[in-house]
């Protein structure tokens, strides 16, 4: 537990440093790869160059810093990132190095401002702060069904969209059980890369007979195309092998009685079709909702399984949204065809995201029953 004066000089700090965090945040990532290039392995480029995640990082660390008289309220936020870091294998040693570089942007940016007891009390903070996450993630890496990255042949790949492609792949090691909304990372290298890239894949699974499946939409074009989505598309080919690390995440599927919607917007739909396979083969008589909107039918992936799905719900609607012929969901929408007291859960890219969470609260669905995993980092949709 952090002192009083300690306390009252975090929270004294904390608008000035938010006020400067665009430069902070610049001058600590800039500082940490000049001095640990090797984190260049770890950090997802293409995320540091679209300004997304560099915000994350450090404006958690002040977000937390707001809640330093009692951490236990940023907890959920903590499980979250603590699953993605336990994904990319981010160890107790790290802390010490981003911190040491948080502090030392504070004070390149701060300049004579930043006191040496405004910089005590912040490297006292960040310890605390960082020891929360050091054990949550402690228990993350015990319960994960592998240590670190491990090799996986690739033995299918299919097309099952005209962008999208699914992979199966197989360890040399039993599988264990899977749950369904959580994701495995794939790490690579492309050819010309300096650097190894990773990027996090939901199961569209739980079923593990062949192996375990995920699928991947091809993104971007030309210049913009994207790194790794083309690398596996045009690349990668039955008998070749991925690392990959185990599932993490926790956007899991909660058992109760209420009516369980799910809405995906294209590659979305990913962690919500093995939800569906989980749900029919626990409780195939809970009512189920299943909304998927994508652009056009050649763009409709895993049709025929969600279809043969829905076939063993004992009471299951489907509705398909082709937003090149069709309006697009809207609180009409909503209010015809959901359920009230539902449980639900949305998957898609960040505007479809924000969109549904939007609508939804609009709409009087209470935060509690709406369950979402964006594909990107998830501060961006939620504060701390
Ligand atoms: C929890 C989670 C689960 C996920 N599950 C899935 C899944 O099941 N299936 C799936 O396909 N994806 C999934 N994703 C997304 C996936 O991890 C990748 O983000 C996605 O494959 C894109 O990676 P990439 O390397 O191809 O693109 P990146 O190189 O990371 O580029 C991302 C986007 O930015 C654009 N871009 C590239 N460079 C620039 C630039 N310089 N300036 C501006 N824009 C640029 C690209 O066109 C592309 O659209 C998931 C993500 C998360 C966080
Ligand atoms: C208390 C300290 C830390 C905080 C508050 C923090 C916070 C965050 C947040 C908010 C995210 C985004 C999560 C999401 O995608 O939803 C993230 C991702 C990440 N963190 Fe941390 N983190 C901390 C420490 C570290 C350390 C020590 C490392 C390793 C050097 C690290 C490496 C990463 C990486 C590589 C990602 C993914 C980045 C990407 O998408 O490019 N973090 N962290």
């Amino acid at each position: 537990m952090l002192d009083q004066q300690t306390r009252d000089i975090i929270k004294a700090t904390i608008p000035v440093l938010e006020q400067h965090g665009t430069t902070i945040t610049k001058t600590f990532y800039q500082n940490m790869f000049s001095a640990h290039p090797e984190l260049l392995n770890v950090f997802n480029k293409t995320n540091q160059k679209q300004g997304r995640q560099p915000m994350a990082l450090a404006s958690t660390v002040l977000a937390a810093a707001k809640h330093i008289d009692n951490l236990g309220a940023i907890l959920p936020h903590v499980t979250q990132i603590g699953h993605k870091h336990r994904a990319l294998e981010i160890k107790p040693e790290h802390y010490p190095i981003v911190g040491e570089n948080l502090l030392n942007a504070i004070k390149a940016v701060l300049g004579e401002a930043a006191t040496p007891e405004i910089i005590d009390a912040w490297r006292k903070a960040y310890g605390v702060i960082a020891d929360v996450f050091i054990q949550v993630e402690h228990s993350m890496y015990a319960n994960a069904a592998w240590t670190g990255y491990q090799p996986f042949k690739v033995v299918n790949k299919r097309t099952v969209s005209d962008q999208i492609v699914e992979f199966t792949v197989k360890p040399d090691f039993p599988l264990p059980h899977l749950q369904a909304g959580q994701y495995i990372t794939v790490r690579v290298q492309p050819e010309g890369e300096e650097n190894t890239a990773w990027r996090h894949y939901s199961l569209c699974s739980i079923n593990t007979t062949e192996g375990i499946k995920f699928a991947v939409k091809r993104e971007g074009a030309g210049e913009l195309k994207g790194l790794v989505s083309h690398y596996l598309h045009d690349h990668i080919k039955i008998g070749d092998t991925l690392d990959l690390t185990a599932p993490a995440g926790d956007f899991l599927l909660e058992q109760n009685h209420k009516p369980l919607v799910f809405i995906s917007g294209g590659v979305g739909i990913t962690p919500l079709l093995a939800m569906l396979e989980q749900q029919v083969q626990t409780n195939p008589q809970r009512e189920i909702h299943w909304i998927h909107s994508c652009r056009h039918a050649d763009n409709h992936a895993f049709k025929k399984e969600v279809d043969a799905l829905l076939a063993k719900a004992a009471y299951a609607q489907q509705h398909v949204i082709y937003t090149a012929q069709q309006s697009r969901i809207d609180a009409d929408f909503m209010h015809r065809y959901l359920p009230k007291d539902a449980q639900i859960y949305v998957c898609g890219s960040m505007p479809f995201m924000e969109g549904m969470i939007k609508l939804l609260q609009q709409q009087g669905w209470s935060e509690t029953d709406i369950h979402f995993e964006p594909f990107g980092p998830k501060m961006s949709v939620v504060s701390v």
